[in-house]
């Protein structure tokens, strides 16, 4: 069937000054863009930001091996090669979700709702799914592959063999939506998120690096208490895991700490 393809150049132009999507490789048919930014990453020094987008995909994956169904002309399915670092990456599904709904949010006017961990839906069905691959090499992050599936104006249902409420933004809006307004608006709302992820992750890592105080016996003191025993870690929140004398493990979330010789 003949369809109109996506104006790439637009959304590229209109890209200019965000973080993301200043390269954007265009493909009428791929196994998968997964596939496609992954060798571009590996084989050919992408640069952070690589959008590989695709009219069809034969082989489209979804998560557990599920397999993802789209169709040309109609609706959006594109990778971004990133170099999060290893922080970041834990976060990246959950702020792709975030940057879709913020997307769909501001160019249909429509207010979306997630199912955990990711799928972006409205009125019941989803309408967005996402897909985080990442290479990791000597234990380091190299990259990572951010897939993101969105039904934009045909809704799948009929054609997905596993069963799942799905709709597209046109059908909920009950207009025609911009494949292309739709594309700029998720790439510049990831290209925000993920600059302050990342901005964060690396604060985050030098913070952890630079503290001192980790494998060293300590005693905190919070008000009229004491702890001792050895500064085993940080936690996600920052807060500092106490080993006791006796094996113990205490997390602690404020405290003066005094260094053991
Ligand atoms: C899911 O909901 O299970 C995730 C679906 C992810 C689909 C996208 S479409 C673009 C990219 N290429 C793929 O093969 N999968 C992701």
């Amino acid at each position: 069937m003949p369809y109109t393809p996506l104006d790439v150049e637009r959304v590229r132009s209109s890209l200019a000054t965000a973080p993301l999507g200043h390269r954007i490789l265009y493909l009428r048919e791929v196994t998968s863009t997964m596939d496609v930014a992954r060798q571009e990453a590996l084989l050919r020094g992408a640069e952070e930001g690589l959008v590989v987008v695709a009219e069809e995909q034969t082989a489209g994956r979804g998560r557990f091996g599920r397999a993802w169904v789209s169709a040309p002309g109609e609706n959006l399915s594109f990778s971004v090669v990133l170099f999060p670092g290893h922080w970041a990456s834990a976060r990246l599904s959950i702020a792709a979700s975030v940057a879709v709904m913020r997307a769909v949010r501001r160019v249909t006017g429509l207010e979306p709702s997630l199912k955990w961990p990711n799928d972006v839906r409205l009125g019941g069905g989803k309408v967005s799914g996402i897909l985080v691959e990442t290479a990791v090499l000597d234990g380091q992050v190299r990259h990572a592959i951010l897939g993101i599936g969105i039904n934009v104006n045909a809704d799948p249902s009929g054609r997905l063999s596993e069963g799942y409420d799905a709709t597209c933004l046109a059908k909920e809006l009950g207009l025609p939506v911009s494949r292309e307004a739709v594309l700029q608006a998720v790439l510049e709302e990831l290209g925000a998120i993920y600059h302050e992820l990342k901005g964060w992750g690396d604060a985050w890592q030098e913070w952890g690096t630079s503290l001192e105080t980790l494998g060293r016996g300590v005693r905190v003191q919070f008000g009229d208490q004491v702890e001792e025993g050895m500064a085993q870690g940080v936690d996600g929140d920052g807060n500092l895991v106490l080993r006791r004398a006796d094996g113990s493990l205490v997390t602690l979330t404020a405290g003066e700490v005094t260094l053991q010789a």
